[in-house]
């Protein structure tokens, strides 16, 4: 609901990196170094995480061990596991690994979608139905994914009239809960705005998620433009780690710590500790062995100081 002046009090930040980000990786991260760095982000006051992606093997081999993730991590009080499923198969092998809730794949974009899940969208929420009954039966809710909804890397501009459809046939399976995924940084401050009220006129009992890619540098400002309009659930990966391997050009998510500085210093309530999950983004960034986008973890928060003698004084 657009509320005008205030700003909501508190958001829920939801941790994608060891999904959306791990997915990238060529070189396979260690099935104890996945949970290691899933624990410390519950050690840090995360309590909603992407964890794994229960999709064929062969497609994104780095998550290959989604179940043996989901039985390792500790499962503190309040803690909610989400996983990506494409199909019937990955509803069963979720539903074994005692998975939170599932999150469907499904693109705005038919290119997208037959690149990422190898067919029509029409035929990917028909299998949404088989998704939703495994899932109901085991008694775990289904999130609903809309992935591409603010342009495709193939097609260009996608009408906002196919998201509005997607959503109203997720509707009328039961999902009520969806995400806008911003798959390779095409969405802007209007643009979400616009979206973001269409699908709440069209849809008043929706629940949106948004997932924003920083691809080209407008990511957080998307963020203050979804705060605007009300919106309290973010995606983000630690450290800045993301992308899809099947859209051409993607790069990371907005990163978690730059995105709780942004919201603790606008006053909004995550219950996250900035500190604990720098620490984090740098175990992160050592297992992955490469420089990542997050900026905090290189500033460090606004008033840390240096030492006077640490930098040259400018004789002329
Ligand atoms: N988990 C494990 N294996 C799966 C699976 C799943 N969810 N779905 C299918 N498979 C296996 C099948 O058992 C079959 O194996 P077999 O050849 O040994 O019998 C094989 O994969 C092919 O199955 P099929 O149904 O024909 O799938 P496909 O080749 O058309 O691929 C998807 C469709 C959806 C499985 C695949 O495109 C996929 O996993 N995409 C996910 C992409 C992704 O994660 N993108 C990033 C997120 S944005
Ligand atoms: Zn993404």
């Amino acid at each position: 609901m657009h509320n005008g002046d205030a700003l909501p009090s508190a958001v829920t930040v939801i941790e994608v990196g060891p999904r959306d980000g791990f997915q990238m990786e060529k070189t396979f991260i260690p099935t104890a170094a996945k949970v290691a760095v899933i624990n410390e982000m519950l050690e840090a006051g995360l309590r909603e995480i992407e964890v794994t992606s229960f999709v064929s093997p062969r497609a994104v081999p780095q998550l290959a061990d989604a179940a043996e993730v989901l039985a390792a991590i500790d499962r503190p009080e309040g803690a909610m596991f989400t996983a990506l499923v494409p199909n019937a198969k990955g509803a069963e092998r979720a539903v074994a690994a005692r998975i939170g809730a599932m999150i469907t794949i499904l693109s705005a974009s038919e290119t997208h979608n037959r690149k990422n899940v190898n067919r029509a969208v029409e035929d990917s929420l028909k299998g949404c139905e088989a998704i939703v009954e495994i899932a109901g039966q085991a008694g775990i809710p289904v999130h609903g994914a809309i992935a591409t909804a603010f342009g495709c890397p193939f097609e260009g501009e996608i009408a906002f009239h196919r998201i509005v459809s997607i959503a109203k046939r997720y509707a009328t399976l039961g999902i009520h809960r969806v995400g806008l995924g911003d798959t390779t940084g095409m969405a802007t401050p209007r643009l979400v705005r616009e979206r973001v009220r269409a699908l709440q006129d069209a849809l008043p009992d929706i629940s949106i998620t948004l997932h924003f890619h920083n691809t080209r540098g407008v990511g957080l400002v998307n963020v203050m433009a979804g705060l605007d309009e009300g919106i309290t659930r973010y995606d983000s990966s630690i450290a800045g780690l993301g992308g899809c391997p099947f859209a051409a050009g993607a790069t990371g998510n907005i990163c978690t710590e730059d995105l709780i500085f942004m919201l603790d210093e606008c006053g909004i309530e995550t219950g996250i500790d900035l500190e604990r999950l720098i620490g984090v983004a740098n175990h992160v960034q050592e297992i992955i062995g490469r420089s990542l986008p997050g900026q905090l973890m290189k500033a460090g928060p606004r008033l840390r100081t240096h030492q006077t003698e640490a930098v040259a004084t400018a004789h002329g």
